[in-house]
C-alpha cells in the first residue's frame, strides 16, 4: 500500500469516502452505505428538484464530480442523450472501477475519469452541468473546489450543489447524550461537517449567482437500514475510540436503534440542502 491508503481491516470513520481508501472490505462498506442512501426517497426528492432547477438538457456536458457509485452519472448521461456527455470525476480508483461496471451493466454512456474537486481534469468554460453531491463535507478546502467548478462552468452554465449540514442530524430511540456524542465524533472526522451552510459564500466568492430558491430534503433512512445502519455503527465505533462513550453505551444504542427499527418507529435523519447555483 502506498502512503494514505487504507485497508480495509482497519476501515474507520475517518477513512470512509478518501481517495485513497482501498481494499474489498473497505470498498464494500463504503458501496453499502451509498447504496442504502441512493435507496430513501428523500434523497430522490432532492435530487430530482435539483435536475428539474438546473434544467438539465439533451446535448450539454455534465460533469458529476466525487461521482461514488456512478448513481447520479448514469442519470446525467440519460438526460443528456447520444449528443451529449456525462463524465463523473472519482479520485477513488476502486469506487470509480464500481461505477465502470455499474455503468456497463446497464448500458450507459456515462464516462468515469480520476479527478479532485479542486482538479477537475476538464478545461475552462468547457461544462454546461456540474453536479456535486455529498462531497463538499469530505474536501478539506471546499472554497477552491466551488472556485475550480466555476472554472470549468462555461458561461450559462449550472453548478447543481447538494451537501449535508451533520449539525441537524437528529435520531430517536438513543440515549440523547449517547446520540449527540456520536454525532460528535462522525463530525470530527468530517473535513467540512457543516459543508452545506458555506455553499453560498463560496458560490459567490467563485463568481457564481446563487437562486435564492434553496432545496432541501432530510436523508432519512428506511427501518431496514436503521435495523443495522452502517452509519450508525461506524458513529459508534468512533465515539468509543475518541473516548466520548463506552462499548456498552455504544452496543446499547445501536440494540435501541434496531428494536425500534424492529417496530417501524426509528426515525434517525440529517438535512441536505440544494444550491442552483449560475455562471454568467
Ligand atoms: C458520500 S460519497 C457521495 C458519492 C455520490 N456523489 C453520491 O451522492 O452518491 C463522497 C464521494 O466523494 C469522493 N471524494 C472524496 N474526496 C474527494 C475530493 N477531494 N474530490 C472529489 N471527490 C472526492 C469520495 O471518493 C466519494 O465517492
Amino acid at each position: 500500500m502506498s502512503m494514505g491508503e487504507v485497508s480495509g481491516a482497519s476501515f474507520t470513520l475517518g477513512s470512509a469516502f478518501r481517495p485513497g481508501t482501498i481494499g474489498d472490505a473497505a470498498v464494500a462498506r463504503m458501496v453499502a452505505v451509498l447504496d442504502e442512501q441512493d435507496g430513501a426517497p428523500s434523497i430522490e426528492r432532492l435530487r430530482a428538484w435539483a435536475l428539474a432547477a438546473g434544467d438539465v438538457r439533451r446535448g450539454e456536458l455534465c460533469v458529476d464530480v466525487g461521482s461514488g457509485t456512478g448513481t447520479m452519472t448514469r442519470r446525467l448521461a440519460g438526460l443528456a442523450g447520444p449528443d451529449g456527455r456525462a463524465i463523473g470525476i472519482e479520485p477513488n480508483g476502486m469506487l470509480r472501477e464500481v461505477a465502470r461496471v455499474r455503468a456497463a451493466e446497464v448500458g450507459s454512456a456515462a464516462e468515469f475519469c480520476q479527478g479532485l474537486a479542486t482538479e477537475i481534469p476538464l478545461p475552462d468554460g468547457s461544462a454546461d452541468v456540474l453536479w456535486c453531491e455529498r462531497v463538499l463535507q469530505h474536501v478539506p478546502d471546499a472554497g477552491a473546489a466551488v472556485a475550480e467548478f466555476a472554472r470549468v462552468l462555461r458561461p450559462g452554465g449550472r453548478a447543481l450543489l447538494l451537501d449535508s449540514d451533520h449539525e441537524s442530524r437528529v435520531e430517536s430511540d438513543v440515549d440523547p447524550a449517547v446520540s449527540r456524542a456520536m454525532t460528535t465524533a462522525f463530525m470530527g472526522q468530517l473535513a467540512n461537517p457543516t459543508a452545506a451552510r458555506h455553499i453560498p459564500r463560496q458560490a459567490i466568492e467563485a463568481g457564481l449567482h446563487v437562486d435564492p430558491d434553496v432545496g432541501s430534503s432530510a436523508l432519512v433512512l428506511p427501518q431496514e437500514v436503521l435495523r443495522d445502519s452502517h452509519l450508525s455503527r461506524l458513529s459508534a465505533e468512533q465515539a468509543v475510540a475518541d473516548g466520548l462513550i463506552t462499548a456498552e453505551q455504544a452496543e446499547a444504542a445501536l440494540a435501541a436503534l434496531a428494536e425500534a427499527a424492529r417496530h417501524g418507529w426509528a426515525f434517525w435523519a440529517v438535512t441536505v440542502f440544494g444550491f442552483v447555483c449560475r455562471k454568467d
